[in-house]
């Protein structure tokens, strides 16, 4: 017997494709669902008692709607702050995204270490936990901006962005005391890996970028393995708000496999 019950992936906005592109890629006849939370976008200016109010209470609804076989969290604002709650409140696996501080630990050089996420991540207990665990003998630095999750929105939208207001972020990191040996940034915002080749034109010569895209991919690949697909069915997109910016977004949501989009 064949299985219609899709994945759902949830963020605030467009952010969480960038965690549906590998995860497609290593489950090429797995069916999608991609949530934002269009009305409550953005996340990263929210307070957590927000955040820790809606997410669990939308996601409950969605996945309802949609009788979903496993839930994503792609978004690590909602991650760091309600992933207890959201677990708690869904009877499905659930798969969070929390800042790649790890990997980039292993990859540093300088031992100097920059995340740049919303400033709802950045100032979480659960990114200090992360960099005592992961990158105890790194400096870690931290920058949160809603600016560059406005910049990954409109570049999905197809506007040009100027390139100097790339640099205008990355200032953040690298303007602070040491800043100037960072080697690796951590992307932990999923917006940012959307716009990670401007970020790379922006930055010094030889600065990486890393992000927990990849390892998520693998992780759902894992809770799903040996599962049954149905037929393939292009992927629906909904939206908390469906309103002419959103639908706006129909294009770059179909090149993704979202071909249909509706309101929830
Ligand atoms: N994409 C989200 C994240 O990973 C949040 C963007 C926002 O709504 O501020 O944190």
């Amino acid at each position: 017997m064949t299985d219609d019950r899709p994945i759902l992936f949830f963020d605030s906005g467009v952010g969480g494709l960038s965690v549906v592109a590998p995860t497609r890629a290593l489950l090429p006849a797995a069916r999608f669902v991609y949530a934002a939370d269009s009305a409550g976008f953005p996340y990263g200016t929210r307070s957590e008692a927000e955040i820790a109010a809606r997410v669990p209470a939308l996601l409950g609804r969605l996945v309802e709607r949609y009788r979903s076989r496993l839930v994503v969290v792609a978004c690590n604002t909602a991650s760091t702050i309600a992933l207890p709650a959201v677990r708690a409140a869904l009877d499905v696996p659930v798969v969070g995204t929390v800042p790649a501080i790890r990997p980039a630990a292993a990859l540093s050089v300088t031992r100097v270490i920059g995340v740049l996420g919303t400033d709802a991540t950045v100032r979480q207990a659960y990114v200090d936990d992360l960099a005592a665990r992961f990158a105890a003998d790194c400096t870690v630095l931290r920058h949160g901006s809603a600016a560059l999750v406005g910049m990954a929105e409109a570049a999905l939208h197809g506007h040009a962005v100027d390139p100097a207001a790339y640099a205008a972020v990355l200032a953040g990191l690298f303007d602070q005391p040491g800043g100037e040996r960072i080697d690796v940034i951590v992307n932990a915002c999923t917006h940012f890996p959307l716009v990670e080749a401007a970020l790379a034109a922006a930055a010094p010569a030889g600065v990486r970028f890393v992000d927990g895209s990849a390892g998520i991919a693998r992780r759902i690949a894992a809770l799903t393995a040996g599962q049954d697909w149905s037929e393939p069915e292009p992927g629906v997109a909904v939206f908390t708000r469906l309103g002419r910016a959103e639908a706006a977004l129909a294009p770059a949501f179909a090149a993704r496999g979202f071909a249909r989009i509706e309101a929830l």
